[in-house]
């Protein structure tokens, strides 16, 4: 048995969940669900990111304390993931005592290593708000290309990154006034130190491809000591030692994810530095999007190896969602939020479509409303779900709701299960588009067999009813393996089936026992197909959002 942790990144608390994060819980969720199938000790964390400046205005903002909005935004972030059936061991908040208390160890540490350099820095102060200004909050004229209304980091227009001081004209926008440039103390986390480490890191094969060229590019160029330090005021933890200094929220954001597990350790009186300890034989993978890969292959490993923690395996990047082939927007009804989705479709759906576009690859995903619509009502309603449904109707009705005693076709039954090690290869790899290929292949064999054997004529004619009931069985007995298939993409389903059936939960151990001569329930619908007009309501709520 593998021990296994697993984080996804930590959504902000200060704004809701859309479909875009989704791509990453349901990719997250579906590759924890495969491994507890395999009964591996898999524990899969998560937390609100609940620190920094954005987090602080909104709360200015909506005239109510930082607390009290990060306390809201976990509430309805926790209730968005449950409904879309993604099951965290623990979900808990970056301001936490376990946060602070990891947080300042970690410094700490660094500092008793010599790694963290104190330097006077100069930056952009807005006078009005008597405040320093992140990058973001700054606006003027690109000093690359001399485009105008551009961040303070990067231009939107030329690609080109610079220093907030090097905008032209540059103003305040929070205050809309101009500020200036003042001087304040920084503390550094000196990356350099750990060039060698990250090499050796590097080759260790534990990111993916074009992560591992992007890691090399930067090691290459060298890199500069990372500024850690936020001046007041700020919404975060006060660096020890510091007069009104905190830390930059992305130091204490990844140290979350071992705070959210210390804190589930706590609840059952368990060790939570067996997993964190150097040399630990727990597996440690991070799933991430690719816009956050710096920030967990340079900064966090580093920060961990120099604090004395365990590093971690693998992290695993994904892309971006488009959304019918272009990025969400407000504006055409595609910056869709969790909720709204949830009103109006079930949210299996998407977890079925997102698996069959996810691969192991950073490509950005699309969902294109038009192939949701018939991926999920032709292959997962009408092959797949279609099997069940029709046999066991004739189950209930034909058979006293009784399975035969043997089978009709043990050949298709053997040829179903002997995909059973590729299914859960792919899974382990990623790989879920493969494996809705490979399922809904097996589908259209299954529908072929009791297509030729047309129950539905032999039971009109009272014809052979001893196999025409074996037929039925088997489609029983196939449709269970291939849910079980597709347990870690559609659990809720799975539950029904499983429930149908009146069978233990399916797992990657039991799946190949057939069930004979049972008794199974009356049939219910289990999922049914798409009504197309929801897309369009769906779009128009998500304009007004
Ligand atoms: O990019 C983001 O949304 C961050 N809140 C992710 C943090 S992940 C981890 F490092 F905490
Ligand atoms: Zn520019």
């Amino acid at each position: 048995m593998r021990k296994i942790l697993v984080t996804s990144a930590l959504p902000y608390a200060n704004g809701s969940i859309h479909l875009g994060h989704l791509v990453e819980y349901l990719q997250t969720d579906i590759w924890v669900r495969h491994q507890k199938m395999s009964n591996n000790d898999c524990t899969y964390v998560c937390a609100d990111d609940a620190h920094g400046t954005p987090i602080m205005l909104k709360a200015r903002e909506l005239n109510i304390t930082p607390e009290k909005l990060i306390e809201e935004s976990k509430k309805e972030h926790i209730e968005d993931f449950a409904d879309f059936h993604i099951e965290f061991d623990n979900y808990h908040t970056t301001h936490s005592e376990e946060n602070k208390m990891l947080s300042e160890l970690i410094y700490n540490n660094l500092k008793d290593k010599g790694v963290i350099e104190r330097r006077e820095i100069q930056q952009y102060y807005d006078e009005d708000e008597e405040m320093f200004l992140p990058d973001r909050y700054i606006k003027g004229t690109c000093p690359k290309c001399g485009a105008k209304e551009q961040y303070g980091d990067s231009c939107e227009k030329c690609g080109g990154t610079y220093s907030s001081t090097e905008v032209i004209d540059p103003i305040s926008v929070i205050s809309n006034s101009k500020p200036i440039k003042k001087k304040t103390e920084h503390l550094f986390f000196r990356l350099s130190n750990y060039e060698e480490f990250l090499n050796k890191w590097l080759t260790d094969n534990r990111v993916q491809k074009e992560i591992n060229n992007k890691m090399k590019e930067w090691l290459s160029d060298g890199l500069s000591s990372w500024d850690i330090t936020r001046d007041r005021p700020y919404f975060g933890f006060s660096i020890p030692g510091e007069k009104e200094k905190f830390f930059y929220v992305w130091l204490d954001a990844p140290v979350g994810y071992i705070a959210s597990f210390k804190n589930l350790c706590d609840k059952n009186s368990t060790d939570y530095f067996e997993s964190w300890k150097k040399g630990s034989e727990v597996e440690l993978y991070h799933f991430i999007g690719k816009d956050i890969a710096y920030f967990h292959v340079l900064f966090w490993p580093s920060m961990l190896e120099g604090a004395g923690f365990r590093t971690p395996t693998s992290v695993f990047c994904h892309g971006f969602l488009t959304i019918d082939g272009e990025k969400m927007s407000k504006s055409r009804g595609t910056f869709i939020k969790a909720r709204t989705y949830l009103n109006h479709l079930n949210p299996e759906y998407l977890r079925y479509y997102f698996a069959s576009r996810l691969t192991s690859k950073i490509e950005d995903i699309d969902l294109n409303f038009n192939d949701f619509i018939a991926r999920v009502n032709s292959d997962l309603v009408g092959k797949v779900i279609n099997i069940g449904s029709r046999c066991a109707r004739f189950i209930n009705k034909d058979f006293e709701s009784t399975l035969a005693s043997k089978s009709n076709n043990q050949s298709l039954i053997a040829q179903i299960l002997a995909k059973k090690n590729i299914i859960q290869t792919n899974y382990e790899n990623r790989e879920f588009s493969k494996n809705i290929r490979v399922i809904s292949s097996l589908a259209d064999d299954v529908n072929k067999y009791i297509d030729d054997e047309k129950p539905w004529i032999k039971i009109k004619n009272k014809e052979n009813s001893e196999s025409v009931h074996e037929v039925c069985s088997d489609g029983i007995n196939m449709f269970r393996v291939l849910i079980g298939y597709l347990k870690p993409v559609l659990p809720k389903v799975a539950q029904n089936v499983e429930k149908l059936l009146r069978c233990t939960p399916i797992d990657w151990y039991n799946i190949d026992q057939l069930i004979l001569e049972k008794k199974i329930e009356t049939f219910k619908p289990i999922i049914t197909r798409i009504d197309e007009k929801s897309i369009e309501i769906i779009k128009t709520e998500a304009r007004e959002d």
